[in-house]
């Protein structure tokens, strides 16, 4: 008899309904990515099998959540769920002032508003797509603050989404802290490869701040999964449940930005949340022009409620074991076949480092782009790229060459099984045989804002 040295977590769920799914064959799926211009955001999701581009509003709700739904208050000013959501996000997270909108870039818009002035310093720990250019076009200028070792897809690094603490104190030697109305420190860094931040360089940065007058304003969009990497790998927290890690990491923080689309488990909303009450009469001045009524702020009662259950269970320990568990169970198989992806193992998805993948194309090839396409080819699964198309260009016209060419399989919340994870894995290691023969593309539309959205591509000859 076999013996068992390890036991294996399990989902803390079962299903009760199912989303049946169109298989395609790869000359549909050829002409379909052609047609889509090689760009997987244009693709319509009924041609997709398995669908990996994003992990945000893509999760399956819980029946809780569904029943909670039902209860919306869809009253135009003061909605009994608008309190609801109010009460969680003070208990649980502990900031004193929220502001709902209909999700997590509104928040950003409303936000940089009335704190940036142009030609203010931005500090962040990395960029993020939409949170960069509101703070643009507020006025600021992004400047990147994260350890060096988060640019590095080979760094084992426990923490890439720590903030260098000399590259910000470098900043404000060189601007003074009063061109820097707040550093954005983001939990679980996306851009990064969903890489977390210490609990011990929060705290670095909260003494660093006060001393300086630098808010710190929290992009807290996946704040839960940040705090399981906490306790799974920082020392003093392995007892400590997700959700009391959840509280510390905001209490070191001024304010947050939240996509409720990913953590709190929901297909739509976000809000914005302050401890301050200036920034708050403010932005409920602000929400009433982009959004909304502020008991509302562009979302209907019953999403309130579900976001308002779904923060409850995104703090449960065995549900966060679960999500990160089925990352790690893909990234391990990934690496099983030598795929380059980056490690540590992130929390919200693999990324596949497609400069280690496709050697022989250039970043003007687009790499990553192209390794997505080569991928929904193979299999139907869907996956996105973070690399030189996403990152743009800067204000000056010219392109950003970011170091990190990236390929994002992003694993959407409560959705698949682990037999999926084969299949996917499997796809990948397919085209990594193959890559020899794969040539890159050509961009022959660029639209002006956040271009990886609906730019339009040709394969070179
Ligand atoms: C880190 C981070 N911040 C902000 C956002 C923006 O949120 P939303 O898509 O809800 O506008 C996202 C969404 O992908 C994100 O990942």
């Amino acid at each position: 008899m076999k013996n068992i040295k390890k036991r294996s977590w399990a989902e803390p769920y079962k299903m009760k309904m199912v989303e049946l799914l169109k298989m395609t064959t790869k000359q549909q799926r050829t002409k379909a990515i052609k047609e889509a211009g090689y760009n997987t955001f244009l693709l319509k999701s009924e041609d997709v099998y398995i669908d990996l581009l994003t992990d945000s509003g893509t999760n399956s709700m819980s029946d809780r959540q569904w029943s909670a739904f039902m209860t919306g208050d869809e009253a135009y000013a003061g909605s009994k769920s608008y309190y609801i959501l109010e009460e969680t996000i003070q208990k649980y997270y502990g900031y004193k002032y929220i502001v709902p909108t209909h999700q997590g870039r509104a928040a950003e818009n409303i936000l940089s508003q009335i704190m940036i002035k142009k030609g203010d310093i931005i500090p962040g720990n990395m960029y993020f797509t939409t949170t960069r250019l509101h703070q643009e076009l507020a006025g600021g200028i992004f400047a990147d603050v994260i350890i060096d070792e988060a640019h590095d897809p080979l760094s084992e690094h426990p923490f890439k989404g720590n903030v260098d603490i000399e590259k910000l104190d470098k900043l404000v030697k060189k601007h003074g802290a009063k061109k820097i109305p707040y550093i954005c420190v983001a939990t679980n860094v996306n851009m990064a490869g969903g890489q977390p931040v210490s609990m011990a360089n929060l705290k670095e940065l909260r003494a660093y701040t006060k001393k300086h007058g630098i808010k710190i304003i929290h992009d807290m969009t996946r704040v839960a999964e940040n705090a399981f990497f906490i306790q799974q790998r920082e020392k003093g927290y392995e007892k400590k449940s997700v959700q009391s890690i959840v509280k510390e990491i905001c209490s070191y923080t001024d304010g947050a930005t939240m996509s409720a689309k990913k953590d709190a488990l929901v297909n739509i909303g976000g809000f914005m949340a302050t401890n301050d009450w200036d920034v708050f009469e403010e932005a409920r001045n602000l929400v009433v022009v982009y959004e909304g009524l502020h008991t509302y702020g562009g979302l209907a009662g019953r999403d309130m409620e579900a976001i308002a259950v779904g923060i409850v269970e995104s703090l449960n320990d065995d549900h966060q074991r679960a999500r990160v568990g089925q990352v790690e169970y893909l990234g391990h198989k990934m690496l099983e076949y030598g795929l380059p992806i980056v490690k540590p193992i992130g929390g919200h998805g693999i990324f596949v480092d497609a400069k280690a993948f496709l050697p022989h194309l250039t970043q003007d090839q687009f790499p990553a782009q192209t390794l997505a396409a080569e991928l929904y080819i193979d299999s139907g699964v869907r996956t996105m790229e973070r690399g030189i198309v996403s990152a743009g260009r800067k204000t000056n016209g010219e392109n950003y060459y970011p170091k990190l060419e990236l390929v994002r399989f992003t694993i959407p919340r409560r959705v698949y099984t682990q037999a999926h994870m084969d299949v996917i894995a499997e796809s990948a290691a397919t085209v990594f045989e193959n890559r020899k023969s794969i040539k890159g593309l050509k961009m022959i539309y660029e639209p002006k804002y956040l271009r990886f959205f609906q730019a339009r591509f040709e394969k070179l000859k």
